[in-house]
C-alpha cells in the first residue's frame, strides 16, 4: 500500500499533482487515443496548456502565454518588480510516452505556489511557474524551442526548421496563436531572473535501486542530435541482382553497428542512439534509394561527445565509399553539458536533509529544459524517483508519497532561498552549443 501523502491548506499535494498528470494523459491532452503523444504546437499542446493556465490561476498566478509558446504562471513576490524564482518542466510528450516526464515538474511547481498563496506568503522575489512546449523534440528535428526562446538562444534557423508534413517551426508556431516575428520579446533580462528549478522523475534507476525518493542532480550530460542520409539508387527489389545493387539499407545497418561499437567503447557516460530510421521510398518491392536515421550522441563532456561524433562520422563515410554509395551527416542541434549551480545545490541539500533524508548526488544522462536555462541564470534540478528507472514509455510510474516529498523539498528550498542572503554564483551566458 502507498504511504500516505502531504495536505498543505486543504490541498493533497502529492496526490493532486500526480492525478493532474493522469489528467493530461489522454485526449484532448494527447494527440492519439489510448496513449499520451503531445508533440509541440498541436491541439493537444494548447488544450493543456488551457488546464495549467486555469490551475495556475486557482493556485494565485496570473498566466499567460509568451511568443514562442511558453505558458508563464506569476505569483508576484513583497515588490511588483522583484525577479523571479522560475519553476519549470515541460508539457510536451515523446510519442507514446509517460504521464510524468516533464508535467510533474509543472504540477509540483503550481503546488509549492498554491501553499504559499494560501497562507499568505509573500517572498522578496517572485515565483513563476513555466510550462515549457518542446523539451523533447518529438515533432522538430531540433529540441527545446520555448527554453531557448526565453533564454535569447532561440536563433532564425531553428524557426526554419520542418517537421515530417514540411511545416517550420515558425508556421506552427503562427498557427497556434505565437509569434515567430517576435519570439526575441520572450527572452527574459539576467536581472530579471533570480535562478531556475526543475523538479523531474529521474528517468533512471538509480535512487528507487538505493530505496530514495529524492536526489539532486549535479549536471546534465552533453548531446548532440544529428541526421544521416545514405545515398543509393532505388531499383527493383525482384530483378536487380545482388551483386549489382547501390542499397543503402544494409550500409545504414553497418554504420548503426558501428555508432554501437564506438559508443560501448567509451567512457565518460558515452551513449549514442539510432532512434529513427527510416527507407525511401519505403516499400516491401522496392531497393531504397535513400535511408535516413537519426543519431543522439551524449556524453558527460562535450569533447567525448564530439570525439565520438567524429569517429562515428569517419566510420559512417568510409561504409558508404566501400559500397560506392554518398553519405551526408547534417548537425540538427547541440547541447553543452550543463552543471547545476553549487549553492543552489547546497540549498537542495539542507532541504532533503530538512526532510530526513540523505542528499544524494546524481548526474542527469537525459536531457531537461535546465540546460538551455543556464544560458540565462543558475539552474537546480531535484530528481523523483520512477519505477524501475523506466521512462519515455507508457509504463512510467511515481507514487504519490514520493510527489509530496517532492513538494516539500521545493518548498523547503524557496523558503531557504529566500532566507539566504548570498545569491547563487552565476554561471556565464553562452553555455549551449
Ligand atoms: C529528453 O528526454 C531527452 O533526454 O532527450
Ligand atoms: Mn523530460
Ligand atoms: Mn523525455
Amino acid at each position: 500500500m502507498e504511504a500516505k501523502t502531504d495536505v498543505i491548506g486543504g490541498v493533497d499535494i502529492g496526490a493532486r499533482a500526480k492525478a493532474r498528470c493522469d489528467l493530461l494523459g489522454l485526449p484532448p491532452y494527447s494527440e492519439v487515443e489510448g496513449q499520451l503523444t503531445r508533440r509541440f504546437l498541436t491541439p493537444a499542446h494548447d488544450a493543456a496548456l488551457t488546464a495549467l493556465a486555469g490551475w495556475m490561476r486557482e493556485a494565485g498566478m496570473s498566466a499567460r502565454r509568451d511568443a514562442a509558446a511558453s505558458l508563464i504562471g506569476r505569483y508576484e513576490g513583497e515588490t511588483a518588480d522583484a525577479p523571479a524564482l522560475i519553476i519549470g518542466s515541460h508539457i510536451d510528450s515523446v510519442r507514446n510516452g509517460g504521464r510524468y516526464d516533464g508535467p510533474l515538474g509543472i504540477m509540483l511547481g503550481i503546488d509549492v505556489v498554491e501553499a504559499l498563496h494560501r497562507a499568505g506568503r509573500r517572498l522578496p522575489f517572485a515565483i513563476e511557474v513555466v510550462a515549457f512546449g518542446d523539451e523533447e523534440g518529438s515533432r522538430f528535428p531540433a529540441s527545446m524551442s520555448c527554453s531557448r526562446a526565453i533564454a535569447g538562444t532561440l536563433g532564425a534557423a531553428a524557426l526554419a526548421m520542418t517537421d515530417a508534413d514540411g511545416i517550420s517551426v515558425a508556421e506552427a508556431l503562427a498557427a497556434f496563436g505565437g509569434d515567430p516575428a517576435g519570439v526575441a520579446s520572450a527572452a527574459r533580462k539576467p536581472e530579471d531572473v533570480l535562478a531556475f528549478l526543475e523538479a523531474h522523475i529521474e528517468q533512471g534507476p538509480v535512487l528507487e535501486a538505493e530505496g530514495l525518493p529524492l536526489g539532486v542532480v549535479t549536471a546534465i550530460a552533453a548531446q548532440k542530435r544529428l541526421i544521416v542520409r545514405i545515398i543509393g539508387t532505388a531499383g527493383h527489389a525482384g530483378t536487380t541482382p545482388m551483386a549489382l545493387r547501390k542499397d543503402p539499407g544494409p550500409a545504414a545497418a553497418e554504420c548503426i553497428l558501428a555508432l554501437e561499437r564506438i559508443c560501448r567503447a567509451g567512457t565518460d557516460g558515452l551513449v549514442g542512439t539510432a532512434g529513427r530510421i527510416t527507407a525511401l521510398p519505403g516499400a516491401f518491392n522496392v531497393i531504397p534509394g535513400a535511408v535516413e536515421f537519426s543519431m543522439d550522441i551524449r556524453a558527460e563532456t562535450s569533447a567525448t561527445r564530439d570525439a565520438a561524433v567524429d569517429a562515428i562520422s569517419a566510420e559512417i563515410h568510409a561504409i558508404a565509399a566501400a559500397r560506392g554509395l554518398t553519405a551526408q551527416i547534417r548537425l540538427a542541434q547541440a547541447l553543452a553539458e550543463s552543471p547545476c549551480d553549487p549553492s543552489l545545490m547546497a540549498l537542495l541539500d539542507e532541504s532533503l536533509a530538512d526532510l530526513g533524508l540523505p542528499a544524494r548526488r546524481l548526474p542527469s544522462g537525459a536531457g531537461h529544459d535546465a540546460m538551455v536555462m543556464a544560458d540565462l541564470c543558475p539552474t537546480a534540478m531535484l530528481f523523483i524517483r520512477c519505477e524501475g528507472g523506466i521512462s519515455h514509455n507508457p509504463a512510467e510510474a511515481v507514487t504519490e508519497a514520493d510527489c509530496a516529498l517532492a513538494a516539500r523539498a521545493m518548498l523547503g528550498f524557496v523558503e531557504k532561498l529566500a532566507a539566504n542572503p548570498l545569491r547563487p554564483s552565476r554561471p556565464l551566458r553562452g553555455a549551449s552549443g
